[in-house]
């Protein structure tokens, strides 16, 4: 747990605003979130936006309990808290985009919502700024594409639960620079994060491993090999899972899943890719996961 915490500067806001370029995080949503409170532990000042002010809600009272859990076990102080809190913005009139050195999108994975985010991006952002991208599934070159700045377009793929989790997948778009590259990197190690550099390649590392896992146990539940709760407990007891991978899935978002398992398949082609009915169904039932209430398990 600890690693993850970069130390954090007692700099008020204002100083670090000085010293430290602004970084633009745009969706409030489980990784959103995650991505901006990280980033404001560094001792980034950050600028989140959200169009729905449901959804920034729900973002900002994640970031709010995160940082309450990480100061009740003292990975954290009180101060680096209150700090960490402070150097959030919600609307352009703390940080204007014009300032911000970096953007983060982590916006639902549908390809005209991220056209519309990049486009709006890069007509805003200062012609320096690095345009990174969190989508698990979508290909980073045809995000760039979408800009006049391929070269400063990179992926930047957290996992969840991002103020927990080590990783950060860098992806590598066909016209990145090793500039642009570089940065990322050492932005990612400012985080406390270990990057890993990795080809734009349908899933990336991270997913084209993860996601046949996942919907293998799926297809496993759905003939009835066994139960939930055993598909899991396997996983966890005999290779020391931290969660079982239906319960991965419930994390992670069933819809997100089936994303990632449709990119899989029409990118690389292979039937062994092919989403599991199950989950599919799920999805038409609004079974989401974590984030709807009900998922293959419960949550209250
Ligand atoms: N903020 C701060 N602390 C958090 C937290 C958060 N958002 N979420 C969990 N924690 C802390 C808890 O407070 C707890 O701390 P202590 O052990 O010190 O008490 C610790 O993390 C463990 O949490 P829990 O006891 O609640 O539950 P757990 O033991 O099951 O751990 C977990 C939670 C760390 C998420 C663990 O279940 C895990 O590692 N799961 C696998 C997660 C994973 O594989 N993520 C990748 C998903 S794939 C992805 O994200 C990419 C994609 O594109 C799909």
């Amino acid at each position: 747990m600890s690693a993850q915490a970069a130390p954090v500067g007692s700099d008020t806001p204002t100083a670090m605003m000085a010293a430290v370029r602004p970084v633009v995080v745009v969706g409030a949503g489980t990784m959103g979130n995650g991505i901006a409170q990280v980033f404001a532990m560094s001792g980034r000042p950050v600028l989140l936006l959200e169009p729905m002010e449901a959804a920034l809600k729900k973002g900002m009272a994640t970031i709010e309990k995160s940082l309450g859990k990480l100061a009740d076990k003292g990975v954290i102080t009180a101060d680096h808290r209150a700090d960490a809190f402070g150097r959030i913005a919600t609307s352009e009139a703390g940080f204007p985009l014009s300032e911000c050195a970096i953007a983060v999108e982590a916006v639902p994975e549908k390809i005209e919502i991220k056209r519309a985010v990049h486009q709006m991006l890069d007509q805003k952002l200062p012609p320096d700024a690095i345009l990174a991208s969190n989508t698990s599934s979508i290909s980073i070159t045809e995000l760039a594409a979408m800009t006049k700045r391929p070269t400063r377009f990179i992926g930047m793929h957290f996992m969840n639960p991002v103020p927990v989790m080590q990783l950060v997948e860098v992806v590598r778009g066909l016209e990145t620079s090793p500039e642009t590259v570089a940065e990322t990197v050492a932005l990612a190690k400012a985080l406390g994060k270990t990057p890993v550099v990795v080809e734009d390649r349908p899933g990336f590392v991270s997913n084209r491993v993860l996601l046949p896992m996942i919907n293998e146990a799926a297809f496993a539940l759905m003939e009835g090999v066994a139960d939930k709760e055993a598909i899991d407990t396997v996983m966890k007891l005999g290779m020391n899972h931290p969660l079982g991978p239906l319960a991965l899935a419930d994390l992670i978002g069933v819809d997100v899943c089936l994303d990632i398992l449709e990119v899989l398949h029409k990118g690389l082609g292979e039937d062994k890719y092919r989403p599991c009915p199950l989950l599919r169904t799920m999805v038409a039932a609004g079974r989401l996961g974590r984030k709807t209430g009900r998922g293959f398990y419960e949550y209250r």
